[in-house]
């Protein structure tokens, strides 16, 4: 049996879906792949720092708020840095807020758990969308390897699917629906709440940013399509300099009117090669309810591959949420152990 040990940045939402994943699939990590995980460190900026070499007990992790509760034995006085430094792990895994101008300070969390020679898996945009190259070198230099296939389209595998497979066959172009709160909320339009009902709601129900004009605004999107174009086509985009137009105009009339017409509003987030370098946007387009990326509901999200040997490929998957980002998490583990 291998025993990897994992420090962690970030108590919230998908904190708590990564370790309820852990305990969900034990026996099948045990089991089929010979793998045992511990979380031995979790550092968190409203709680502190808790740490147990052997491990700390994720079922009642799982359903605890904050770490208040815990054995005051697990209690350390380190920042996150001390934590990343001085927490015996293999990996980290990295969950603090995103902010997509600076990617700070999630990008020296990366930095220095690379240099300390550990894996990163993050599904925090800022650093993936700013720092990539960056990030991998350190990692290369390292020894150690970076994951990010949460950061668009969270368990989704698009960027797993681009990278290890489509890339050799060409890609040309990339769309799609890739900020899940928005498509709710659109969605909801559709069935007849207004706005600021149906943002309220993805907001409780885990899919919106912390600060969610990210999300209507299209900052989120502009972040995953940075992303993919340095990702796939190998071409840095600030995500600022993406022309972008969010939903916050889009009224409930607008949504009702369309839908009369077969039509449906939706936020499209695109980015393709062209003469002059790689052309990105972020807007919302209206489309006929016989493109497939108008029967996309909920926090859904599609994203389109045009390939030069394989023309139109399109994957369909969830886009937000505790769960399903967590279930990133879980690829990027077993990816990188193995
Ligand atoms: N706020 C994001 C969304 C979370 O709604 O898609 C996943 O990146």
């Amino acid at each position: 049996m291998k025993l990897i040990k994992i420090g962690m940045i970030g108590f919230g939402n998908v904190g708590h879906g990564f370790i309820q994943a852990l305990i969900e699939k034990r026996t099948f990590f045990r089991n089929e792949l010979g793998l045992e995980f511990v979380v031995t460190a979790i550092t968190d900026i409203r709680y502190g720092t808790i740490y147990a070499p052997d491990g700390l007990p994720l079922k009642e992790l799982v359903s605890a708020k904050d770490f208040y509760g815990m054995d005051p034995s697990f209690y350390q006085d380190w920042n996150t840095i001390q934590m990343i430094r001085n927490a015996e792990s293999d990996v980290i895994i990295e969950l603090s807020f995103t902010d997509l101008k600076t990617g700070e300070p999630a990008v020296l969390h990366c930095q220095e758990a690379l240099l300390s020679g550990k894996h990163v898996i993050t599904s925090n945009k800022g650093p993936i969308a700013l720092h990539y190259s960056m990030l991998k070198g350190l990692a290369r230099d390292n020894g150690v390897k970076i994951g990010c296939e949460g950061t668009v389209m969270s368990g989704t595998p698009a960027l797993r699917l681009a990278t290890d497979s489509l890339l050799i066959t060409g890609i040309s172009e990339i769309k799609g629906i890739l900020n899940g709160t928005t498509n709710f909320i659109l969605t909801e339009m559709e069935h007849g709440s207004t706005y600021a009902e149906a943002l309220k709601e993805a907001q409780i129900l885990g899919y919106a940013e912390a600060d969610p004009s990210g999300d209507v605004e299209g900052f989120d999107t502009a972040g995953k399509i940075a992303i993919l174009s340095h990702l796939v086509f190998g071409t840095f985009i600030k995500p600022e300099d993406i022309e972008r137009e969010g939903i916050s105009d889009i009224t409930l009339d607008d949504v009702q009117k369309a839908l009369k017409d077969k039509l449906h509003w939706k936020l499209i987030g695109a980015v393709k090669k062209t003469e002059n370098g790689v052309e990105a946007s972020v807007k919302p387009v209206l489309l006929h309810e016989d493109n497939p990326l108008a029967n996309i509901k909920g926090a859904g999200n599609a994203i389109q591959y045009r390939s030069d040997l394989l023309g139109e490929i399109t994957l369909i998957g969830p886009g937000a949420g505790r769960k399903e980002t967590a279930a990133a998490l879980i690829e990027d583990l077993i990816h990188i152990v193995q």
